[in-house]
């Protein structure tokens, strides 16, 4: 990293305290208060089971206390329809004070993590890719796998070493696809993803019902559960 100059051995500081970023869900007890500052969080699961539900809620949650944020956006774009439900008044302070940035090809991808720092000051308090993996997928194959794996991984090293500059909470999102050999569902890009990623909660979803596990996180236990369901505001707790 000393290509960054000081900004790479920034990265190596030992931090102050880390923080807790809350969205006001039993998902924060599972994760002790909420996701964490300096580390990188991923959240994975099938389509449609609100992985940018929750990447929007933390963004609302980041601004309204008073922080910037970043969130790049790699499906298109139809978060922001979303986001207007669920920061419902706050909608024009979020769309000030929030920053976001879509990607259209994976290279696009690469270009927004890799300069996203020249827009942030100390002010921010949230980076959100959301999703990691949708464009990486649409590249790739047996011809490109380990140039693309290489790209993500040098992604996941940046959002790593912005995590700890800033001292702030980074959320990825990830796919899964399912397992040859039955284990279920499985988180795309596995193991590059797996070794940046402090955190890893999967989310399931029976009917409406949507169910969080934790999968990883250094001082807690693997598989605390909490549930919740979508709504026109946000989500809300299901016991
Ligand atoms: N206003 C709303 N009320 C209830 N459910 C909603 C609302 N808006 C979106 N949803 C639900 O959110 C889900 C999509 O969640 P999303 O976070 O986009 O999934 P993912 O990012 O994991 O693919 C859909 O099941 C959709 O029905
Ligand atoms: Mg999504």
């Amino acid at each position: 990293m000393s290509e960054n100059g000081s900004a790479g051995l920034e990265a190596y500081r030992a931090r102050a305290e880390a923080w807790k970023l809350p969205i006001g869900s039993a998902l924060d007890e599972i994760l002790s208060g909420g996701v964490e500052s300096g580390i990188i969080t991923q959240i994975y699961g099938p389509p449609g089971v609100g992985k940018t539900n929750l990447c929007l809620l933390y963004t609302v949650s980041a601004v309204r206390r008073g922080k910037r944020a970043v969130f790049i956006d790699t499906e298109g774009g139809r978060s922001l329809e979303r986001l207007m439900q669920i920061a419902g008044d706050d909608y024009e302070r979020v769309m000030e004070r929030a920053y976001f940035y879509e990607a259209s090809t994976f290279e696009e991808q690469c270009f927004l993590v890799e300069n996203i720092e020249q827009v942030m000051d100390e002010n921010f308090g949230l980076v959100v890719l959301d999703s990691a993996v949708s464009l990486y997928r649409l590249d790739r194959d047996d011809d490109t796998a380990s140039m693309l794996n290489r790209a993500l991984s040098r992604q996941m090293a940046k959002l790593m070493a912005i995590a700890r500059r800033f001292n702030l909470p980074v959320i990825i999102t990830n796919q899964v696809y399912s397992a040859m050999n039955g284990s279920g569902a499985e988180p795309i890009a596995g193991d590059v993803l797996r070794y940046w990623s402090k955190a890893i909660l999967e989310i399931t979803r029976r009917g409406e019902v949507r169910e969080v596990i934790l999968r990883r996180h250094r001082s807690l236990p693997e598989g605390l559960r909490a549930r919740f369901v979508i709504t026109e505001r946000g989500i809300a707790d299901v016991e």
